[in-house]
């Protein structure tokens, strides 16, 4: 049975783009949740958290790592909030392997700063909303994470060589 390999981390450390290149160069099936929560919801993540509210972008978000998983040998890129349930943990963790993607808070808010569709980080102070997050966030990543890297210096070619020669060899 080939393992999934499944992204982890806060946003903007790289999850989607790491893992759409991974899966080209690994010739494996590519799996963006947030992309198809949109896709099921007939919404933005943002306009479901406006309108639904962040529990229910929860329970959809539990119901899209239970369909997802089922399948196997695919690379999964999960929004940063996914491993916040314990549940979507254990379901995550069979038959694969967990990358946490790491950033430092201020290449984080360069990267994804002016990203509208991040509905947690409609704050004034986003920096310090980042820190908080990641104070709150850090030992759940760290917890569940099977190998770490953070990507605060390297580019997408270098963070998918490492994850070919370290993890996947
Ligand atoms: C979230 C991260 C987002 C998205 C939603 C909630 C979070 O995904 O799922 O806005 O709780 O950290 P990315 O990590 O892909 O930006």
């Amino acid at each position: 049975m080939k393992r999934n390999i499944v992204l982890i981390g806060f946003m903007g450390t790289g999850k989607s783009t790491v893992a759409r290149r991974l899966a080209d160069r690994l010739n494996r099936n590519f799996f963006e949740l947030d992309e198809l929560i949109e896709k099921e919801a007939g919404k933005t993540i943002n306009n479901i958290f406006k309108e639904e509210g962040g529990e229910r972008f929860r329970d959809l978000e539990s119901d899209m790592i239970g369909v997802i998983t089922k399948r196997e040998g695919g690379i999964i890129s999960c929004g940063g909030g996914a491993v916040l349930r314990e549940r979507n943990v254990k379901i995550l963790k069979k038959n694969a392997v967990l990358i946490h993607l790491t950033a430092s808070p201020q290449v984080i808010l360069e990267r994804i700063g002016d990203d509208e569709n991040r509905p947690l980080l409609m704050h004034n102070n986003k920096i310090e909303r980042i820190k908080e997050l990641i104070r709150t966030r850090g030992k759940i990543y760290d917890r569940c994470a099977d190998y770490t890297i953070d990507t605060s210096e390297l580019g997408i070619e270098d963070v998918v060589h490492e994850i070919i020669e370290e993890v996947i060899n």
